[in-house]
């Protein structure tokens, strides 16, 4: 029984540990109790609870196979028709909850909020957090800080009653396509580079490969008989794949059979599909899980979104619309923010940088599709984004997965309108 007991805090660690913001110790009281928190409260599901029925703009998306309209006829509601249409309103007092999901440029804004040092549990961290604010005070004046009250990453909500004293999200988001490209670049053990950081996520993953290694070969020596105890998810995934393209072949879906045989393809159609396990981290808790966590609870709270893509831009926007006097030339640089560099967690120095193309491509984007579902949803609730900001952040998803089902294809009211089978049915054929 030599790693028997420690199984399950060994696990949430490291989730924990993969989760950046998170540092520190986890516990599973946190976790437990976050859970209950939000099972309690779900009350809504966002598929099928329309959040402001009547709104009704349902513009057909004519898709060419009658097969697809009768999916869709089940489904026939999209977020735009269910999420209400909100205007700014530039007067009221707003208290903000930070939606940090990972792998979206999350970690630069994070680093500007005061309350998101509560998200360092360790003393020392989040002492060193907090002194960084009280060495600038200026830092604590932005209008963002002064107005955030809150931040949830991965498990974590801080504080845990957040989201119910919130008028406002603040969420940031990134092309899915370049979200799951980056989250597999931070994942892969051949981006562990020990001189840069030997806490990085990859050097966990190495770590963890390496342990479970050895624990099969003791198993193996011993000759147990009927223990074989089933491998993690980072030893099945990476044991399958060594690089993005392989992922995205595995996703071909037109032979089901070939799926069910082949464990490596049913592996990325759980992982890519957000359903594997919390230890594949950011492609677990994704656009859908934070949805659930927050609007699904709250459909009325004010949205405002951040691009990863026009971090800066949206983030001068979302001050400026938060100040006081809602002075438009209210900017981060005003008010003396650190410097616009990316944080990077030291991905310049990753060596597995492989990007994706072709039917690998293809395939990626159709089991992707109701991520791209859900960040459509996420950019249309952005109160702090106008049409063209919209448009651009479609096109960013456009630019990697083709369809061919509309003429008006690329619009964005036209995505934002259709509802999730026909999602599908665009990005699958
Ligand atoms: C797939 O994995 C399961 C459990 O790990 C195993 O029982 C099954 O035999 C595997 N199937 C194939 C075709 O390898
Ligand atoms: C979100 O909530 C819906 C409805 O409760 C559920 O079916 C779905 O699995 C949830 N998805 C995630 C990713 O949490
Ligand atoms: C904003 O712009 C106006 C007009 O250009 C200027 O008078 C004002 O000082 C600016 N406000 C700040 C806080 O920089
Ligand atoms: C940050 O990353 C973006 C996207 O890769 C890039 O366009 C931008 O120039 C970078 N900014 C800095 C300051 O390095």
């Amino acid at each position: 029984m030599l790693y028997g007991g420690s199984n399950r805090s060994q696990r949430l660690r490291f989730i924990f540990g993969i989760c950046i913001a998170v540092v520190a110790l986890f516990n599973a009281y946190i976790a437990t109790y976050h859970h209950q928190h939000i099972v309690e409260k779900v009350t809504t599901d966002p598929l099928t609870t329309p959040f402001l029925s009547g709104s009704g703009r349902n513009q057909d998306f004519s898709p060419s196979s009658t097969a697809s309209r009768a999916s869709s006829a089940t489904l026939s509601h999209s977020l735009i028709s269910s999420t209400p249409h909100q205007k700014l309103d530039r007067t009221k007092p707003r208290r903000v909850l930070f939606v940090h999901i990972g792998k979206t440029g999350g970690e630069t804004i994070r680093q500007t909020l005061r309350v998101a040092c509560r998200m360092r549990q360790n003393p020392s961290l989040q002492e060193s957090c907090l002194q960084k604010f009280k060495n600038d005070p200026s830092l604590g004046k932005t209008p963002l800080n002064q107005q955030t009250i809150g931040t949830i990453h991965c498990l974590l909500m801080v504080p845990a009653n957040a989201l119910s004293k919130a008028s406002t999200l603040l969420v940031s988001v990134r092309n899915p396509i370049e979200r799951v490209i980056s989250w597999f670049r931070y994942l892969h053990p051949g981006n562990c580079n020990p001189l840069v950081d030997k806490q990085s996520t990859a050097c966990n993953v190495k770590k963890a490969l390496r342990r479970e290694r050895k624990e099969a070969r003791k198993r193996q020596k011993r000759g147990t008989k009927g223990g074989d105890k089933p491998s993690s998810w980072i030893t099945r995934f990476f044991q399958c794949f060594d690089s993005l393209p392989q992922v995205g072949l595995a996703l071909k879906r037109d032979d089901a059979s070939l799926a069910a045989a082949n464990n490596c393809s049913a592996l990325a159609q759980k992982t890519i599909r957000g359903a594997a396990s919390p230890i594949s981290s950011h492609i677990y808790f994704n656009y859908e899980y934070y949805w659930n966590q927050t609007l699904a609870l709250g459909p009325e709270l004010e949205t405002m979104v951040v691009r990863t893509e026009y971090l800066w831009e949206d983030l001068d926007h979302v001050q400026s619309l938060l100040h006081d006097d809602g002075a438009e030339n209210a900017t981060t640089t005003q008010y003396n923010l650190p410097p616009r560099n990316n944080h990077t967690h030291g991905s310049e120095s990753h060596r597995h940088v492989d990007s994706i193309s072709g039917p690998a491509l293809q395939y990626l984007c159709c089991a992707l599709s109701r991520e791209i579902y859900f960040y459509v949803g996420w950019i249309h609730r952005a109160v702090n984004l106008d049409v063209v900001h919209k448009q651009q952040a479609l096109d960013g998803v456009t630019k990697y997965c083709n369809n061919k089902a509309s003429a008006n294809r690329d619009d964005f009211l036209v995505w934002a309108t259709t509802d999730l089978a026909t999602m599908e049915s665009m990005l699958c054929t």
